[in-house]
């Protein structure tokens, strides 16, 4: 049956502030089934660029979005997200590949006729008309009846809780108000997905937080695709099914947040993700003594049991991540450093401890924990530790590291180097790195 129908003894939550919505489930619950029959549901774009004269701000990608992902496409400034969400929305022509939706190629289709709602950054709001026919606008494009589009509109808006700025003008309102007014323009017809660009950028940070719940929330609820664009690895990574990293109009990764923090495919996802991000250090692979190191000024982690006879010289990035680096005090001595730390790593009694030789720069003081800032070598390495871990700026200091916590990509194409277990080694845990 079309409209939405008030549900008054409905469960009141609460978008922000004082003002009660319904809940979400009741409203999706309440919309008119879509006429063309089920929602969009899979997304799929094939090889995809998009050239501007000489940039290829989109360039060669591939990406499966499947039925009721939340999917964010990651990446600084530039790499090309916005393109390829316009190209996925139908706002802007691909130069090549094919954008389908649910199977049929949609490339040469326009926006208006893809089942898909799209947030902007900036909201892109109609300053001249109020909150009501903002919100109710792609209704009455697509010509529903006026009582219909009023109902619908006060039911999103209740939701919104934007009930009570119905007749104001969008330079009326606050941030995070124009933020819902957009939301609630891509809500009132209930598409199959819901494409969004960076749309709580504009937020303080305790309003993007609090925004950043309910649009999980939000995705949960409607069980839609969600495609999102963000530069922020905090939403990526705690909003996100599917990550995808983008540089440079390529795709760099795809995986969820957890696969691409724990096993990042290359130095770039390594270095974007993670606050203070990975620590990436040039090292020479090299053999020794059957054992396989990473080596560098003021560097010599082992990495795993050699085949005898190993050949290996092979320039490196070796990568730590800041929690996994334990700090200790320098022996005066020299001696090489016990495994064990007083930031708690545990001991790794199958291999010795890798060792990182450095000074403390800096300590940033997080609350909870802090960051020592190192110089080790020429490089900067950072670790995290818990408070207070007792240590002073100028202090001399080894970093230990247990070896399976190491990453290595190549220098050259800083790809990932793959790791195989080696079968023969008597070390149950003995890798060797394999050439990609
Ligand atoms: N309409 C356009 N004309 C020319 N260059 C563009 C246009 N849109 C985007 N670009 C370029 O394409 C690249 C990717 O831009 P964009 O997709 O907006 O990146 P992001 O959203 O990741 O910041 C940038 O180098 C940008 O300057
Ligand atoms: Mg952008």
């Amino acid at each position: 049956m079309p409209g939405i129908h008030p549900a008054r003894d409905n469960p009141v939550r609460h978008w922000s502030g004082p003002g009660a919505r319904r809940d979400i489930e009741q409203l999706v619950w309440q919309m008119p089934p879509d006429p063309r029959g089920e929602p969009v549901s899979r997304i799929t774009v094939e090889n995809v660029t998009r050239r501007y004269g000489d940039v290829r701000a989109v360039d060669g990608v591939s990406l499966d979005v499947a039925h009721g992902d939340f999917l964010v496409l990651l990446g600084p400034s530039g790499c090309g997200k916005s393109t390829l969400l316009r190209m996925i929305a139908g706002l802007v022509p691909p130069s090549d590949g094919r954008v389908l939706v649910d199977g049929n190629d949609v490339t040469e289709t326009p926006a208006r006729d893809r089942d898909l709602a799209m947030v902007f950054q900036s909201y892109a709001l109609y300053p001249h008309l109020t909150v009501e026919r903002n919100i109710g606008f792609p209704l009455r494009a697509r010509k529903q009846r006026k009582a219909d589009i009023r109902r619908r509109v006060a039911e999103v808006a209740d939701i919104l809780d934007l009930a009570a700025l119905l007749d104001r003008r969008p330079r009326e309102l606050s941030g995070g108000q124009r933020q819902r007014v957009a939301l609630g323009r891509a809500l009132v017809r209930d598409p199959g997905a819901f494409l969004m660009d960076e749309p709580l950028s504009n937020l303080d940070a305790q309003l993007r937080t609090a925004t950043r719940t309910e649009i999980t929330e939000l995705h949960r609820r409607l069980g839609r695709t969600f495609v999102y664009v963000t530069h922020d690895q905090v939403e990526a990574m705690t909003m996100a099914t599917s990550v995808a990293v983008l540089n440079r109009g390529r795709l760099e990764q795809l995986g969820t947040p957890t696969e691409v923090y724990d096993a990042p495919a290359s130095a770039f996802v390594a270095g974007f993700l993670g606050s203070p991000p990975m620590n990436l250090l040039d090292a020479e692979i090299v053999s020794r003594d059957g054992r396989l190191h990473a080596v560098a000024a003021g560097v010599d982690v082992p990495l795993g049991q050699g085949e005898p006879g190993d050949q290996v010289q092979r320039p490196a990035i070796l990568g730590v991540r800041p929690e996994h680096l334990s700090l200790r005090p320098a022996s005066s001595d020299g001696t090489p450093p016990e495994a064990g730390a007083p930031n708690g790593a545990v001991p790794d009694s199958a291999a010795p401890a890798a060792a990182l030789r450095g000074t403390v720069r800096t300590i940033e003081n997080l609350g909870s924990e802090e960051i020592a800032h190192c110089r080790v070598g020429a490089a900067e390495v950072a670790v995290r530790a818990r408070r207070p871990a007792g240590f002073t700026v100028g202090q001399a200091v080894v970093l230990t590291v247990r070896p399976e916590h190491t990453h290595l990509f190549d220098r050259e194409s800083g790809r990932r180097l793959v790791w195989q277990p080696d079968r023969d080694a008597q070390i149950p845990a003995a890798r060797v790195p394999v050439a990609t």
